[in-house]
C-alpha cells in the first residue's frame, strides 16, 4: 500500500516539473514565472485543486510519442481568491512553448465547462507559442472548441485573459473573446502573424514589441485593458480586479464594508470646474473624490484617454464608472473612446454591475478621418449600449452636454434611472460660439453683434435649467452633495426591475 502512495506521489512530483529544470531555469532567466508559481500567487493559498494533472497528449507524429510531460502543457483547475471560488487555467511554456494540442484544449474546456455550470469566474493565464505544430488540424479544432466555449460563457460568467508571454496565431482569438485582457510589459506579446510573417508578406520590419507588446496593446490598439510591470504585479492586481466582480452573471458583486462615509460631503468639488468653460480639468479628482476611499480601478489608461472607464465601489457596493475627460481631446466623443465605453457598459450590463456616468462632453469629434473610420457605426455603439442596458444607471452633468453626444452618455432618454447636473452644466445642441456662427452667418464681420448674440445663447442654454425644465434633468445638485445622492440612488435602485423586450440577441453595430 504504501508503495502505490508513494507511486503517486512521484508521479505528482513528476508532472510538476513540466518541462525540466533547465526550461524553468530559462523562463526565470527572462524574468517569468512558471505556470504553477503564477497560480500560487494568484489563488489564495491551499485553496488550488488540480484536475488533470497527468492528462498526455495523444500525438504520435515526429516523435511526439517519445516526448510526453504529465499535465500537457497546461495546468488547470479551482481555487479561491479572497475566498472566492474562481477557475483557471495557466499554460506552462516549458512544455513544447505552451503549444495547445487538443489534449492541452479538452483540459481548458473543462474548467471552462466547470466554470459554467457551478457559475464561477474563469482566469487564463497565456504563455503560448499557439497551435501544437506536431499535431497539425487536431491542434487547429482544440482552438476552434475552446473559442466556441469562449462565446456560450460569454456573459454567463466573467473571463479574464492575463497575457504572460508570447500569444501568437489562434492564441490571441480566445483572449479577444473573454472579457478583460491584462498584459506583462516587456515579456509578453500578441499577434495573429509574427515579425517574421509580416515581414515576407508586407516588407514592413517590426519588433515583437512594436508589433504586440503590452505598449502597443495598451495604447494604439486597445486590445488590451492595463498592463504591469511583471508578473507579481500583474497577478496581484488581477487579485484586487477579481473583488470588484460577480461570479456570474445571476449574482450580484460582493459589497466591500468601508470607512468612507456614504454622505461625505466634498466640498473641494463645488469650485473643480474653472470658470473659463474651454478650460480643461482632471476627471480622475472628481471620481476620485467621488468613490470609495478614493479606489478607482481604471481600466484601458493609456487608450482613447479622452473617456475613463474603471471599477470602483460607492458605500461598498461595485459600480463601473464612465466618464468623459476634457484633459484629452477637450473630452469629445470619437471613435476609440466610444468603442472602449461600450464594451465596458456592455460588460457592466452583463454583470449587474450599476453604472456612474460623469459627463462633460463637447460633442463628437468631427473629421474626415473621423467620418472615413465610420464613427457612425461605432459612436452608435456606446448609443447602443447605453440604450439596452437595464442596469441601474445615474448620471451626472458636470459641465457640458452637447449635441448628440448629450443623448449618448446615459440620458434620460436612453432610461436613465437618475440624471443630476451640476449648477455649471451646459446642456444644448451645440456651444455658444458654433451656434451663433451658424444662426447668424451674414452678421458674422459684426463683432459687437455677434458677442451679443453669443452672450443671448450662453444665457439661455449655457445652464442645467432648460433641460430641467422638460424633466431630463430630475435634480440640480451642489457637487459637494454628489457621493450622497449617488449613494441614496443606488439603494433606491437596487431592486431596479427592467427588462428589454423578448429577443433572440439584439444587433448592435459592430
Ligand atoms: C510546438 C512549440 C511551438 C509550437 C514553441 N514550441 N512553439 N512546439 N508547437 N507552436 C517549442 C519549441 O520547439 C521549443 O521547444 C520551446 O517551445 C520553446 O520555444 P523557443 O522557440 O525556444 O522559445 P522562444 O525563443 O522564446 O520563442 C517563443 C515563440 C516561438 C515566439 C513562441 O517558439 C515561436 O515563434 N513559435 C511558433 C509560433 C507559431 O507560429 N505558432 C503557430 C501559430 S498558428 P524545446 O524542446 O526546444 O524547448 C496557430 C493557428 C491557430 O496558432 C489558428 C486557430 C484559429
Amino acid at each position: 500500500m504504501k508503495e502505490i502512495l508513494e507511486k503517486l506521489e512521484d508521479k505528482r512530483e513528476q508532472a510538476r516539473t513540466g518541462g525540466g529544470q533547465k526550461r524553468i531555469d530559462a523562463q526565470h532567466a527572462r524574468g517569468k514565472l512558471t505556470a504553477r508559481e503564477r497560480i500560487d500567487l494568484l489563488l489564495d493559498a491551499e485553496s488550488f485543486e488540480e484536475y488533470d494533472m497527468f492528462v498526455e497528449h495523444r500525438c504520435a507524429d515526429f516523435g511526439m510519442d517519445e516526448q510526453k510531460f504529465a499535465g500537457d502543457g497546461v495546468v488547470t483547475g479551482s481555487g479561491t481568491i479572497n475566498g472566492r471560488l474562481v477557475y483557471v487555467y495557466s499554460q506552462d511554456f516549458t512544455v513544447f512553448g505552451g503549444s495547445l494540442s487538443a489534449t492541452h484544449a479538452q483540459k481548458i474546456i473543462k474548467v471552462m465547462d466547470m466554470a459554467m455550470k457551478v457559475g464561477a469566474p474563469l482566469i487564463g493565464m497565456n504563455d503560448s507559442g499557439g497551435a501544437r505544430i506536431q499535431e497539425g488540424v487536431a491542434a487547429l479544432g482544440g482552438y476552434g472548441d475552446v473559442f466556441q466555449k469562449n462565446v456560450l460563457a460569454s456573459g454567463v460568467v466573467p473571463q479574464i485573459s492575463m497575457i504572460m508571454g508570447p500569444c501568437a496565431g489562434g492564441a490571441v482569438y480566445s483572449p479577444a473573446m473573454t472579457d478583460f485582457i491584462f498584459m506583462v510589459e516587456d515579456s509578453s506579446y500578441m499577434f495573429v502573424t509574427g515579425p517574421d510573417v509580416v515581414k515576407t508578406v508586407t516588407n514592413e520590419v517590426v519588433t515583437q514589441e512594436e508589433l504586440g507588446g503590452a505598449s502597443t496593446h495598451t495604447t494604439r490598439s486597445g486590445v488590451a485593458d492595463k498592463s504591469f510591470a511583471n508578473d507579481v504585479e500583474a497577478l496581484v492586481q488581477m487579485r484586487r480586479f477579481f473583488d470588484f466582480l460577480p461570479l456570474n452573471n445571476r449574482e450580484k458583486a460582493p459589497a466591500r464594508p468601508t470607512f468612507d462615509k456614504p454622505v461625505r460631503s466634498e466640498n473641494s468639488l463645488d469650485t473643480v470646474i474653472p470658470s473659463n468653460p474651454n478650460k480643461p480639468y482632471d476627471m480622475h479628482e472628481v471620481i476620485n473624490k467621488l468613490v470609495d476611499e478614493g479606489d478607482f480601478f481604471e481600466l484601458q489608461p493609456r487608450h482613447a484617454g479622452n473617456i475613463l472607464i474603471g471599477m470602483a465601489r460607492m458605500d461598498g457596493e461595485t459600480v463601473g464608472i464612465v466618464a468623459n475627460q476634457p484633459m484629452v481631446l477637450a473630452g469629445c466623443l470619437d471613435i476609440d473612446s466610444s468603442k472602449k465605453a461600450a464594451r465596458f457598459v456592455r460588460f457592466c450590463d452583463c454583470f449587474n454591475i450599476p453604472i456612474i456616468t460623469l459627463v462633460d462632453v463637447p460633442g463628437f469629434l468631427p473629421g474626415t478621418a473621423q467620418e472615413y473610420g465610420g464613427i457612425i457605426k461605432h459612436g452608435a455603439k456606446l448609443l447602443f449600449a447605453y440604450g439596452e442596458a437595464t442596469v441601474p444607471k445615474i448620471t451626472v452633468i458636470t459641465r457640458k452636454a452637447y449635441g448628440g453626444a448629450y443623448d449618448v452618455m446615459a440620458s434620460k432618454h436612453l432610461r436613465g434611472d437618475l440624471n443630476y447636473a451640476w449648477p455649471t452644466a451646459e446642456i444644448a445642441v451645440m456651444g455658444a460660439k458654433g451656434a451663433v456662427e451658424i444662426l447668424y452667418r451674414k452678421e458674422k464681420d459684426d463683432t459687437d453683434k455677434i458677442a451679443k448674440r453669443t452672450k443671448d445663447y450662453e444665457d439661455l442654454f449655457a445652464n442645467p435649467f432648460v433641460a430641467a425644465q422638460r424633466g431630463f434633468i430630475d435634480d440640480v445638485i451642489m457637487p459637494r452633495n454628489t457621493r450622497a445622492r449617488i449613494v441614496r440612488g443606488l439603494k433606491k435602485l437596487a431592486n431596479k426591475d427592467l427588462e428589454n423586450p423578448w429577443k433572440k440577441h439584439d444587433n448592435i453595430p459592430l
